[in-house]
């Protein structure tokens, strides 16, 4: 078994380079499939959700090869049409690939990708879109059984909650379809742009991201391009998390400042301080924290849900009453059992996490039970006196680049063991 190893308190100090963005990296490696010609993807992190992605690329018949910290997708070669179950279980947002091999080969086959950490993840959404664009898709048992009598078609798409992966997928849909898709209320979030962005410069013609409509006129061929992966908010927004839990001042270095503005008043209220530059930020914090009067985590440009925990293990050791309001996902509190064997003083009703600060918290064995709540733990035994174990690191790993290394970087005694 893998855990992480950590000694507290320990004041974060230096600076560390924020690596390239999951939930980006994530939808552009769909995205590869829609192209004629190679792409090669730069400021890929090191994770086991861009493996897991790229293992379903070349069971779909791509070339997959990192060169360093870039990938190179060839996906001349496409020639399956299905995920198989166990890779769709490893890693969600897999669903994400669903538009794109249904406009590559007219026919995709996955299961459902299943419940998760964060409680039940519909695609209802996903799916009522893409029939809306032409495909037949049958449900049953677990399985997705989708096809298109030729390409897609344009569609008005009018989405009743800006689902990020259910705006990609229908952006990876419409790409190539016959006529113009118009998506209302889209999601906003950097990685939509991003996504945008690579699109286009493979000769796409999407217009609009960034904001709540998307226009997407059809093309006829998409070729390969090399694109700069968007720097991980969440990431920098946890690192920013644990040094203000331990009254560290680090600088984080390749940022956007521009994606990180949601969570700076969280942080300010904290009693931190931010400067900011024009591709990295400071952050210093008081010897004690002070309390964030309300988080109520939104869709882009509101606070992003994934940062909801690792603040939350920082309001933790803060002086004053914290109020969280998770209006995302039902179920992103499973890390307020674990932060309350560290010591801390939380109570959670339903959507909402009241968090009383305390002056000190206690090294304890902890379990991590889904990515941003693994992270919040580390944050948590940071700042606490004495040992943590924090266990479940698989999760960590799905989402932060050899988080241990980057911590250790930044003044703090963390080590992975392996039993
Ligand atoms: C993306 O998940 C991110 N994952 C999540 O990050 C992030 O928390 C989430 O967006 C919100 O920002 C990736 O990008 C790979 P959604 P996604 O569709 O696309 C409901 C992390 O920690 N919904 O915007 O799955 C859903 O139940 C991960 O990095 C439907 O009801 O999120 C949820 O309540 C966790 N029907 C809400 O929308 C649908 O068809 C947000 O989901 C789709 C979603």
């Amino acid at each position: 078994m893998v855990k992480l190893l950590i000694h507290g308190p320990n004041r974060l100090a230096g600076e560390l380079n924020v690596h390239g963005a999951k939930n980006s990296t994530l939808p552009l490696m769909a995205a590869a499939l829609l192209c004629r010609s190679e792409c090669v993807l730069h400021n890929c992190p090191h994770l086991s959700d861009v493996d897991v992605s790229a293992r379903i690329l070349r069971h779909l018949g791509c070339a997959v090869t990192w060169q360093g910290g870039s990938l190179v997708i060839d996906p001349r070669c496409v020639t399956q049409c299905d995920i198989p179950d166990g890779l769709m279980r490893e890693m969600r947002s897999s669903i994400v690939f669903l538009g794109a091999i249904l406009s590559r080969a007219g026919r995709a086959v996955l299961s459902f990708p299943g419940g998760c950490e964060l409680g039940p993840r519909p695609i209802d959404l996903h799916l009522q879109a893409l029939r809306k664009m032409g495909a037949k898709i049958v449900e049953d048992y677990g399985c997705l059984s989708c096809s298109t009598e030729g390409p897609l078609h344009g569609a008005a798409i009018g989405l009743s909650f800006p689902s990020v992966g259910a705006t990609e997928n229908i952006m990876l849909a419409g790409v190539l379809a016959e006529g113009t898709t118009v998506i209302t209320n889209a999601a906003r979030e950097p990685e939509i742009c991003d996504l945008a962005d690579f699109l286009n410069r493979c000769g796409a013609k999407v217009s609009g991201a960034g904001g709540s409509t998307l226009v997407i006129e059809g093309v006829k061929r998409l070729y390969g391009c090399e694109h700069r992966v968007i720097p991980d908010r969440i990431a920098a927004a946890t690192f920013m998390s644990a040094a203000a839990a331990t009254g560290g001042c680090i600088r984080l270095n390749q940022i956007v400042p521009a994606h990180l503005e949601p969570v700076l008043p969280s942080f300010e209220e904290l009693g931190c301080c931010i400067e900011m530059e024009e591709s990295s930020l400071r952050i210093s914090a008081p010897a004690r924290l002070g309390r964030i009067k309300s988080v109520r985590t939104m869709p882009y440009p509101g606070f992003p849900t994934d940062a909801q925990a690792p603040l939350m293990a920082a309001a933790c050791v803060g002086s004053g009453t914290s109020i969280f309001v998770e209006n995302i996902f039902e179920s992103r509190y499973k890390h307020v059992g674990e932060l309350l064997r560290l010591g801390a003083n939380i109570k959670v009703e339903g959507r909402v996490a009241v968090v009383e600060g305390v002056p000190r918290l206690s090294g304890a064995p902890v379990e991590a039970a889904d990515l941003r709540g693994g992270a919040a733990l580390v944050v948590a035994g940071l700042a606490a006196r004495g040992a943590t174990e924090v266990t479940g690191v698989r999760y960590m790993d799905r989402g932060y680049e050899n988080l241990e290394r980057s911590l250790s970087l930044l003044g703090a005694d963390i080590r992975r063991e392996y039993e």
